[in-house]
């Protein structure tokens, strides 16, 4: 175990909540306040008000985080340390971005650490631009979201004040479109271009923005980062299994008594994340974990998977941002996927195959069966069109969607069957559950 605590700031004895232990959920933590609970940015001095005696390295700081294990919160679950090491070798300034567009409308944990604790987030950005050596540093959020980006300008503000932040960290909003927060839309939009993926390699730690070698991570990631810099790996360690440690954050939804963000141990069972959130408001049939790139999976097999990477994998699933979402037996699954679907195929930046074809057909298709049905051959071409798709795109966009459809059609094999050869059920007419952004909410360009 390494320890990089100052000495006046001990790490908190408590387990959980981490993140989201200073957070109120009435007013943003102020930087005074927010220094009062976790100590000064654990920086060599960048200011005569930091009288700082502690002067870590940048390259014992990626080693710290690469000890402590921590992986990425944004979806893929990659190691930290590894992508900030390979960021800090490549030649040239390195840039960082901090992903906090949070496309998935089903999760609300970025948009409430970036108004909650906004200070948590910048420190972690502060911190990985000093680990790799980066001269300068962004915050990406939805352009649409003014409220959101007014705080943020505010909190960097009350920052440079102070002379907090050794490289200027500036906010950007981009377009609110599903595939726009993928980590080379954000780089092609902050170099000019509209924010829709691009083929990859090469990948942002390569050639990102302006060119230079650039380090994407997701702003809750960033925020685990600012408490293993003062606390140490082996208090991060100290939740979680071994081989996926710490805390994270879960949107719990659907059919629970008390919907919300939560902080668990990775590795807590789905059925206890369940319970956090007040257990079920009605009896459930499955749940959907980690968003509309994840999978359902029945409730009962469900309750004692772990939230890890590799337990949800195991299942065919996949923990992504850390959604939960609980369908009750009233709902109709198949329909549920088919709104989803669609959305998604409209959301695509159809600029490849899968996305302009591939999509919109198996929306259609699968809106057949949920609705109409009873024709017998609706889920065989589903079943057909699903590989058309798959592997084809240059992004994970694609992919997505089919692991979503495929696990409806695995998981509730009957369902689609009774719907294929005998029409809907009465799911069909229950108010949707998933949540789909209104058209107000969207943008429609990509610029
Ligand atoms: C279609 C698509 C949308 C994505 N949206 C987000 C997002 O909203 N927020 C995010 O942090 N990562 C998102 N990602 C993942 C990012 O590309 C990138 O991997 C992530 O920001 C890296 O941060 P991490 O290593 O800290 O997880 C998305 C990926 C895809 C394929
Ligand atoms: S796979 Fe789809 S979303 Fe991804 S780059 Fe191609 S068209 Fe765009």
């Amino acid at each position: 175990m390494t320890s990089l605590a100052l000495s006046a700031y001990r790490a908190p004895e408590l387990r959980l909540p981490r993140l989201l232990a200073g957070v109120s959920y009435y007013h943003p933590t102020g930087l005074a306040e927010h220094e009062e609970l976790y100590g000064p940015l654990p920086l060599p001095a960048v200011s005569p008000r930091q009288g700082r005696t502690w002067r870590p390295q940048p390259r014992r700081l990626i080693e710290v985080i690469e000890r402590s294990g921590l992986t990425g919160r944004g979806g893929a679950g990659f190691p930290t340390g590894r992508k900030m090491r390979s960021v800090a070798a490549r030649p040239g300034r390195a840039i960082v971005v901090a992903n906090g567009a949070e496309s998935e409308p089903a999760s609300c944990k970025d948009r409430l650490l970036l108004t909650r604790a906004p200070h948590l987030v910048l420190d972690g950005i502060t911190l990985a631009a000093y680990a790799v050596g980066a001269e300068e540093a962004h915050l990406v959020v939805h352009g649409q979201e003014t409220g959101l980006i007014d705080g943020l300008e505010n909190a960097v503000c009350d920052r440079e004040a102070l002379g907090v932040d050794p490289v200027p960290i500036e906010i950007t909003g981009i377009p609110a479109r599903y595939v726009s927060s993928e980590q080379s839309s954000i780089v092609q939009y902050l170099n000019g271009g509209p924010a829709k993926p691009t083929f990859s390699p090469p990948r942002p730690h390569e050639r990102g923005v302006k060119g230079r070698p650039t380090l994407v991570n997701n702003v809750e990631t960033l925020a685990h980062l600012a408490l293993i810099a003062r606390y140490g790996d082996g208090w991060f360690r100290g939740v979680g299994p071994p081989a996926e440690p710490g805390s994270a954050l879960v949107t719990v939804s659907g059919a629970v008594n008390r919907p919300g963000v939560y902080e668990i141990e990775m590795g807590t069972p789905i059925g206890h994340v369940v319970t956090l959130a007040g257990g079920p408001s009605e009896r459930l049939q499955a749940v959907l974990v980690g968003g509309y790139f994840g999978a359902w999976l029945p409730a009962d097999l469900a309750w004692p998977v772990p939230m890890t990477h590799a337990g949800l994998r195991a299942m065919g699933g996949a923990m992504g941002a850390g959604m939960v979402i609980a369908l009750p037996i009233t709902s109709c699954v198949l329909a549920e996927t088919a709104r989803v679907v669609s959305y998604l195929a409209e959301e695509s930046a159809a600029q490849c195959g899968p996305c302009m074809f591939g999509l919109p057909a198996l929306a259609d298709a699968l809106i057949e069966l949920a609705y109409c049905g009873g024709r017998g051959g609706d889920v065989k071409a589903i079943a057909t069109l699903v590989p058309l798709i798959e592997s084809r795109g240059a992004c994970r966009h694609p992919d997505g969607a089919t692991q979503l459809v495929r696990s409806a059609l695995t998981t509730f094999a009957a369902d689609a069957r009774r719907h294929d050869q005998h029409g809907p059920c009465h799911g069909v007419s229950r108010a949707p559950l998933l949540p789909v952004p209104a058209d107000e909410e969207r943008a429609w360009d990509w610029t």
